[in-house]
């Protein structure tokens, strides 16, 4: 290529770049004439029957407004259509950067490509939106070891394994079942494989029998992790494959709303006292009073206020025309390109853990622990 159209192709390249910076309002990420209170932050959740996803949406604007700026927080009522509808007007309505937590991870495509066009970052929190060139970054935890973590609590509730990693007292054989999350979700996926990984040599060497003989994740999954999707197919388990007076040891349930399903379930069918081990996930309060009462055996502690505090610097970044900083930029690949990503660590919650992890940190405090209510 000449010179001359080298030059040319840079001032080209110059001019549109001015231009992509100069605009006041209406998307196109920041620049270096708007203050914060001249930009909004559009950000989408899922669902407000978990209360996880209330306690991200309200950490993310709070952090959001501190530093000034305006946001636009909705709900999607766990209906994928108002979900693509919100996401929709906080395009129209002019937000810099959008913040998401989708419900179904395929199903945003549309709009993505619309904030691409018009040239607002798009950060997916905590669920990876699949499918679409148009993810800027993606900020969650390691989910893969969360699983691990899960399956590891398993064994660790059963007596298999020690909390340190040595081999425990216990020796089995154990009865137990699996449940996933929704298929829709790429998350759930991770969860699964990271917790077979784990069980395998246990289910392999006969010491773990899932006794439903159901281990594939399409058999496990609970749509839209809903609770009373969970206690419906522990109930049909229950009746299936424990009606011959074997019990239950052990459940792995991905979500402590699930759990709870599950419990309920157990309950029912006159468990009592000495309860199946049951994971979790999420620290949900009504969960971790059951872990306290020794009902539930274990969760996962995702502190969804460093979750809420990366989503805020990675979008504070693109506000300021710099790239986020991420610490994983191999794992998520969306089915169109790996997203670069900012993952945070998780931890393992058992009765002991309660106080040191969730009440020391204020997640909880002691009386909400006992209460089984956040007070919020
Ligand atoms: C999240 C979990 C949560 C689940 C159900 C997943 O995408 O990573 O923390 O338990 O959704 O809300």
């Amino acid at each position: 290529m000449s010179r001359k159209i080298l030059a040319a192709l840079g001032s080209v390249v110059l001019a549109l770049s001015m231009a992509a910076c100069s605009g006041d309002g209406a998307g196109g990420g920041g620049n270096d004439s708007d203050k914060p209170g001249d930009l909004t932050i559009g950000v989408s959740m899922p669902t407000q029957t978990s209360e996880r996803w209330i306690a991200d949406g309200n950490s993310v604007k709070e952090k959001l407004e501190a530093k000034g700026y305006k946001v636009d927080l909705q709900y999607a009522g766990d209906d994928i259509p108002t979900q693509s509808q919100q996401v929709d007007q906080m395009i129209t309505r002019g937000a810099d950067v959008l913040i998401i937590a989708a419900i179904d991870g395929t199903a945003l495509s549309g709009q993505l490509q619309a904030a691409a066009d018009a040239k607002i970052p798009v950060i997916a929190y905590d669920r990876l939106i699949r499918d679409s060139p148009n993810v800027d970054f993606y900020v969650s935890f390691d989910n893969f070891k969360v699983g691990v973590a899960q399956a590891t609590a398993l064994l660790v509730g059963l007596g298999l394994q020690t909390k340190d990693g040595g081999k425990g007292e216990a020796t089995g054989p154990f009865n137990i079942e699996l449940f996933a999350g929704s298929l829709d979700d790429n998350n759930a996926h991770f969860f699964f494989n990271g917790a077979m990984e784990t069980l395998k040599p246990f289910i392999d060497a006969g010491t773990l029998k899932v006794k439903s003989g159901q281990t594939k994740i399409d058999q496990v999954a609970i749509l839209r992790w809903q609770q009373e999707g969970a206690q419906k197919r522990m109930e049909d388990l229950l009746t299936s494959s424990y009606n011959d007076g074997s019990k239950v040891a052990g459940v792995l349930s991905p979500y402590d709303g699930l759990s709870r399903g599950i419990i309920t379930a157990l309950q029912n069918a006159g468990y009592s006292g000495d309860m199946p081990v049951v994971t979790g996930q999420d620290a949900e309060i009504a969960s971790v009073k059951l872990i306290n009462d020794g009902v539930q055996s274990s969760t996962i502690f995702k502190d969804t206020r460093l979750l809420a505090e990366q989503a805020v610097v990675a979008g504070e970044s693109f506000l300021q025309d710099k790239t986020p900083q991420a610490n994983d930029t191999e794992t998520y690949n969306n089915g169109v390109k790996v997203v670069p990503s900012y993952l945070l660590p998780v931890q393992t919650v058992f009765k002991d853990d309660i106080k040191p992890v969730l009440i020391d940190s204020g997640y909880f405090t002691a009386e909400e622990v006992a209460a089984g209510q956040a007070k919020g």
